[in-house]
């Protein structure tokens, strides 16, 4: 039971063999499958594939760096579609200052319009977050986020001690392959953190493969990877992780 909480399946690095990645995911243990969007068209494709798979869920929104394509209309398509079937969240939304070709302003006006739509919908949020901690913290205080709905910070990357904030507030963490690279004692203390009841893990495919298959295409079968470690780092058994983190996940989401 693995409920990878965040992959892009829509994605061109899928188009030559998606039909046969996706038929065969079943027999690596994966239950479901979380698709966020990152702008309109990936949005729309999210929700064209959990449509025709019954285990793949779609999350709707603009990333931070594509919110300089966002206009009011934009915005309304984007609402119409976040009332689609198996639409489960918005996301994945929220700020990134490593890019700098999207203004800082810009990306929080769309980030707080975005948090105001999932509250509006009863939608929990999944949150792109880039260098920019304190700024997505404030927003999200400010929005009343974590009081109106549930928040999960997607690839979490910061420290323990932001997790404990954030905790406190009753955010989520989704844990991405990154925690099998090097550098274990950091991910250690923020795995020491986060109980499992609040935890969810993903792939990011086909980005941030986990080891040992770094730098190869990463795609939701290797999210077990990522359990083992967690379970290895927190010292309790891979079926504990994997069947706790699905549990969170489908809380998170509202999938019975
Ligand atoms: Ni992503």
């Amino acid at each position: 039971m693995l409920f990878d909480s965040h992959a892009h399946l829509d994605v061109e690095e899928f188009d030559e063999d998606r039909e046969e990645l996706l038929d065969k995911l079943k027999e690596s243990g994966i239950s479901y499958v979380l698709n966020p969007g990152v702008d309109l068209e990936t949005s729309q494709n999210a929700i064209k594939l959990a449509a025709e798979y019954p285990w793949i869920y779609a999350a709707v929104g603009f990333y931070p760096q594509h919110t300089c394509d966002m206009d009011e209309d934009m915005f309304a398509l984007i609402e119409g579609l976040a009332k689609k079937p198996k639409v489960k969240a918005i996301g994945e939304i929220g700020l990134d200052y490593y890019w700098n070709y999207t203004p800082h302003d810009v990306q929080q006006y769309w980030f707080r319009r975005q948090i105001q739509l999932a509250i509006k919908l009863d939608l929990p949020i999944i949150i792109h977050d880039r260098e920019a901690h304190g700024d997505v913290k404030d927003i999200l205080v400010e929005e009343k986020a974590f009081e109106k709905t549930r928040v999960l910070m997607h690839c979490y990357s910061g420290s323990a001690e932001f997790a404990r904030q954030l905790l406190k507030l009753g955010c989520y963490f989704s844990i991405a392959g990154p925690v099998t690279y090097g550098n274990n004692r950091k991910a250690k203390a923020v795995l020491d953190v986060i109980p499992l009841e609040h935890m969810c893990i993903e792939t990011d495919a086909p980005y941030l493969t986990p080891e040992p298959f770094r730098g190869k295409r990463n795609d939701p079968s290797l999210v077990g990877y990522t359990a083992r470690k967690i379970a290895e780092l927190k010292g309790i058994s891979f079926e504990e992780v994997a069947e706790a983190t699905c549990d969170t996940a489908k809380k998170f989401f509202g999938i019975d």
